[in-house]
Parts: structure tokens; sequence; C-alpha cells
């Protein structure tokens, strides 16, 4: 007997497709839960949902910007329709991009004047589009999904949402200023609406990966050989575990975030997962 408490239950998961998420949906799927797959690559979905159907499980893959409302509405229809009200939500979308990073990690005269190096990127030169996206996707693209599916969740009086942060939430890294920002709010939203979902049973609380390499970070913490990149060493040196984690190394904490008999006390918390790298003072 699968004794879950995923069994039989319905997850949505947005970022599906990704490095992180996608490996958490097959760890729900193998635990019984069915799965509702978003993100905005239809064949990243597809390709998941195969994969858990093969193995026997529940996947319903749907194309869906976490910005656009009314599309998360119409996602959240179908989800009700095809596999019932969702009992646990992942907000896994978001991430950063490369137009709202600096390419410097501190200011210098140079940045002003004419003289400046072709293809430096200081503060002062930041799109404030780019910038704007990755607030709005880290941030607002958390808050949409929790306030269309949460309504589910509210109604029936159980479940939980997990959130996803990041070291960015402690202390901002260099060069990233949105994501930095962006990612503090996260935290800070994670505890308002674990406070404002308690008397509805449900709780909310949040994930903060450390270093996990994706297919956007490889660019910054690599280099184009597979090595590490000055910034990847740095990252290590800070990594008392001096390693990048490993996708399923977030399982545990995720499971048992979202597990109401096992951490059925447990709500507005941010929960490191990390290799040690906030315990460290890199000195
Ligand atoms: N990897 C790390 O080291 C790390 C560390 C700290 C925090 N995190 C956070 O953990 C989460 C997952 O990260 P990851 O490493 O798995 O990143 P990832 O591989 O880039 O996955 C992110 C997923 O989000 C989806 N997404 C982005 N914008 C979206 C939108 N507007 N609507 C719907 N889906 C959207 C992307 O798919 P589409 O582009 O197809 O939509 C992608 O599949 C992110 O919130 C990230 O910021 C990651």
């Amino acid at each position: 007997m699968n004794e879950s408490c995923f069994n039989g239950k319905v997850a949505v998961i947005t970022g599906a497709g990704g490095t992180l998420c996608s490996v958490l949906a097959r760890e729900l799927a193998r635990q019984g839960a069915k799965l509702a797959l978003l993100g905005r690559t239809g064949a990243a979905l597809e390709s998941l949902a195969a994969d858990i159907r093969q193995d026997g499980g529940t996947a319903l893959p749907l194309v869906c910007d976490v910005l656009d409302a009314a599309a998360v509405e119409r996602a959240r229809e179908t989800v009700a329709l095809e596999l019932g009200a969702c009992q646990f939500l992942i907000n896994g979308a978001g991430g950063n991009q490369a137009d709202a990073i600096t390419t410097v990690t501190e200011f210098s005269a140079l940045e002003l004047s004419p003289g400046k190096p072709a293809g430096t990127r200081g503060f002062f030169d930041l799109d404030l589009g780019r910038f704007d996206d990755v607030v709005r996707v880290n941030t607002l693209g958390t808050v949409i999904p929790c306030q269309i599916f949460g309504r589910d969740l509210a109604r029936r009086g159980r479940g939980s949402i997990l959130n996803f942060a990041s070291m960015n939430s402690y202390r901002p890294l260099t060069r990233v200023p949105a994501y930095a920002m962006a990612k503090a709010g996260v935290v800070s939203f994670t505890q308002w609406l674990s406070v404002y979902l308690a008397p509805a049973g449900v709780r909310v609380n949040a994930v903060a990966p450390g270093f996990f390499v994706n297919e956007r970070s490889r660019k910054i913490l690599m280099t184009p050989d597979g090595g590490l990149s000055a910034r990847g060493q740095n990252v290590l040196a800070h990594t008392p575990l001096n390693r990048f984690g490993e996708a399923r190394e977030l399982l545990g904490a995720a499971c048992w975030l979202l597990d109401d008999t096992r951490a059925g006390f447990v709500t507005g918390v941010t929960l490191p997962v990390d290799g040690g790298f906030l315990a460290s003072s890199g000195i």
C-alpha cells in the first residue's frame, strides 16, 4: 500500500519542465500524486509527462505563463476538470535573465566614462524592462498561482504551498540585483501568506536552494569546456560541501515541507538546502 501523503492527490507544479521541478515532479508522481505540469515550453512538459505516464503515473502538461492570470485560471479549470482540485501547489517558475545581470561586481569610474570597455554592463546600464521581467516572474509569478490555485486549497481547508527562494533571499549576491530583490520578496510573501492562510488550514513554506547548475547558471558558473568559471570557484569556496547541489538533493526538504502528516506544524519557513553556504562566513 502506498502510504505517501501525495498518493491520489493533485499537485500543481509551475516551472515543471525546469531543472529542479522536473525532478520533484517525477518524485511526487512516484509517490502517487496526480500532476499538473505548468510552464511555457510545451515540448519540455510533454516529454516529462510522457516519462511519468510510462512509469505508471498521472501527468497533465499545460502550457501556461504564470504571469498571465487568465491563463492560470484556465489551467486551474482544466486541472479541476481532468484531475480534481489542487491540493499541493509548487511555485517553481522563476529564474534570472542574462540581460538583467551586471558584468561587473562593483562600480568603477570607467562605467560612466566614454572609455567604458565594450560589453561592460554596470548598474547604470541595466535595462529596466529586463530588470522588471526578473522581478515580476519571481514575485508575481508566485503570487498569481497562489491566488488562483490557493482558492482550491482554502476552500477544502487543507493542503500546502511550496515556493522557491534563493541564497539571494538572505543577502544579495553581486551582479544580480533584480533576482536578489525578487527572491527576498518571495521569503516575505511566503511568511505573509502563511499567516493569512493559517485559519484556512493551508500551510505555506519555501525552499532556498543553494547552487544547482541549470542551463542558465551553467554559463555563469562554468567555462565552455566544463571547468569552473571564476564565479563558480568563488561559489564553491563559500560552499562548505565544496560542490554544486543535485536536484534530487532538494527532494527531502521539498516533500517534507509539503507533507501535512510530517510537517503539519511548519508554516512560514524558508528552508535552505545549500551545502552550508549560509552557515559559512567564507573566512
Ligand atoms: N538552480 C539553482 O541553483 C537555483 C537556486 C536558487 C533558486 N532557484 C529557483 O528555483 C526555481 C527552479 O529553478 P531551476 O534551476 O529549475 O530553473 P530552470 O531550469 O530555469 O526552471 C525554471 C522553469 O520555470 C519556467 N518558467 C520561467 N518563466 C515562466 C513563466 N513566466 N511562466 C511559466 N513558467 C515559467 C521555465 O520554463 P519555460 O521557460 O518553458 O516557461 C523553466 O522550466 C526557480 O524559481 C529558481 O529561481 C534555483
